[in-house]
């Protein structure tokens, strides 16, 4: 790994395990959350979890190079700081003032799965040193991050951000700062789309899932998904990609009336399936 010193704003689902993967190859990493102790005990269990799965070396080793404080005036002397932080626009503004006056130096990174990264960059003193890093959840099973390159990131910036990536053992895609970028543009029409058909009564969930599985080699259908992210959390993404590429991802009513009856999915209990566990 080229990079000795990584800094993680947000050590909540994401953060964690983007730490986890900078410390499982070799960095060491600085967490800085209102919160620490939480995120402290959700990588020290996933670095067990590693080491039980074939990882060398001990766990105490991996995570005597981490550490999870509330302040950001520790990010000083990291190279690269990746914010996880929640998806909220003036959140994120305030948080990378703090990173940039802690480490002015860094490239700023955004996990951001919606937001415009070259409205963030051009916040910050060095618009140059931004650029989005979208990793997916759960970070150690997901082998994609999505750079994702706003209109003021450094060229040569993107072609580090690749090796980094790659460093990680996980495979990178470029994408210019567009609304979805790549995965949740093409990921929620299809979900749309499947909604629409159960909507219409075209099939059953499960047939629709089907079709996807077995004729077209999808991991997960798209209805089985959307149960797994969150009816309320696509229902978001769909609204906000309709008022910027339009109508194409205005959500179906279905979705809408599912959310107001409290079916988000698995996290409720029922969504397009039902869920005992
Ligand atoms: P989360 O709610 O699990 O974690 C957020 C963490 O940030 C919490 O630990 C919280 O204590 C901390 N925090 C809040 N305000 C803070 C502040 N001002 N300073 C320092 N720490 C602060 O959120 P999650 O799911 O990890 O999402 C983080 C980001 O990643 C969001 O931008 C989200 O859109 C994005 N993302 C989420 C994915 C998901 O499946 N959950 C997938 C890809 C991206």
């Amino acid at each position: 790994m080229t990079l000795s010193r990584v800094g993680v704003l947000g050590g909540g689902r994401m953060g964690a395990g983007i730490a986890h993967a900078f410390l499982m190859a070799g960095a060491s990493v600085v967490v800085v959350d209102i919160n620490p102790d939480p995120a402290l005990e959700r990588i020290t269990r996933d670095v067990e979890k590693s080491i039980e799965r074939g990882a060398t070396g001990a766990a105490a080793d991996y995570l005597s190079r981490l550490s999870c404080v509330t302040s950001a005036s520790a990010f000083e002397g990291c190279e690269l700081v990746v914010e996880a932080i929640p998806e909220n626009f003036d959140m994120k503004v305030s948080a990378f003032k703090d990173i940039a006056e802690a480490a002015p130096h860094a490239v700023i990174a955004s996990n951001t799965s919606s937001l415009s990264i070259s409205d963030l960059a051009v916040t910050t003193p060095h618009p140059e040193n931004v650029i989005g890093l979208h990793f997916f959840n759960p970070v150690p099973a997901s082998k994609l991050v999505e750079i994702v390159v706003a209109e003021t990131t450094a060229p040569a910036l993107v072609d580090k951000a690749r090796g980094w990536v790659s460093d990680l053992g996980k495979t990178p895609i470029v994408v210019k700062d567009s609304p979805g970028f790549a995965s949740s543009r093409l990921g929620v029409v299809i979900a749309l789309e499947a909604i629409r058909m159960v909507e219409e009564g075209v099939a059953s969930a499960e047939d629709i899932d089907n079709a996807m599985v077995l004729g077209y080699k999808f991991p997960v259908g798209p209805l089985a998904l959307t149960d797994i992210v969150g009816l309320d959390v696509r229902l978001g993404i769909s609204e906000y990609l309709a008022s910027t590429l339009g109508e194409r991802f205005e959500p179906p009513a279905l979705m809408r009336e599912m959310v107001a009856r409290g079916e988000l999915g698995r996290k409720s209990g029922k969504g397009f399936y039902e869920y005992s566990d």
